[in-house]
């Protein structure tokens, strides 16, 4: 059985992160998406929040498995028997990052995770979950970048934010 995982933080889910795990899901048996619980960072959603978002968006992929991690990808993708990793790439700012994060992942599993990458859909190329954490925290229209039930979450989100200032 042919695994992969996605990995990343998903502080929300986008449109584009639902385009690559689509993509990815349909050249694999099995795709994981896992999703960082960074105890250094605070993050607009918890991870459970996160981890129920992606579980929710992905209902009618059969073979997604969505759960959180924390500490070495590595070690997740070890302990679950896989051997690639999937990352978007949307352009070629996101390259270096990219490239540095496949090579540390490659040395620190001893050759037994190589990264594969899928160029992100051009029309959701300028999408990223800070953009839409920036525009959403100033009230503005960000419905074209999440799907509605997340875009509805996010609002909540900042609602209860305001109210606690
Ligand atoms: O969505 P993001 O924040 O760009 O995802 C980054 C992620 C989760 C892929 C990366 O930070 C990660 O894998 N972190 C886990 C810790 C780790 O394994 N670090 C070593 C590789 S640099």
């Amino acid at each position: 059985m042919k695994a992969a995982i996605y990995p990343g933080s998903f502080d929300p889910v986008t449109y584009g992160h639902i385009d690559i795990i689509r993509r990815a899901s349909e050249m694999f048996d099995v795709l994981h998406v896992a999703v960082l619980d960074n105890k250094a960072k605070t993050p607009l959603f918890s991870v459970d929040e996160r981890v129920k978002m992606l579980k929710d968006v992905t209902c009618d992929m059969p073979n997604i498995v969505v759960e959180s991690f924390s500490g070495l990808l590595v070690d997740y993708a070890k302990k679950n028997d896989i051997h690639v990793s999937v990352r978007g790439l949307r352009a070629v700012t996101d390259f270096e990052y990219e490239l540095q994060i496949a090579q540390m992942n490659r040395l620190l599993s001893k050759g037994s995770l190589d990264t594969i990458f899928l160029t992100t859909s051009l029309e959701y190329a300028y999408l990223s979950s800070s953009g839409v954490r920036e525009i959403a925290s100033f009230g503005g229209d960000f419905s074209m970048c999440v799907p509605p039930e997340v875009e509805e979450m996010v609002k909540k989100k900042y609602e209860s934010v305001r109210k606690a200032d």
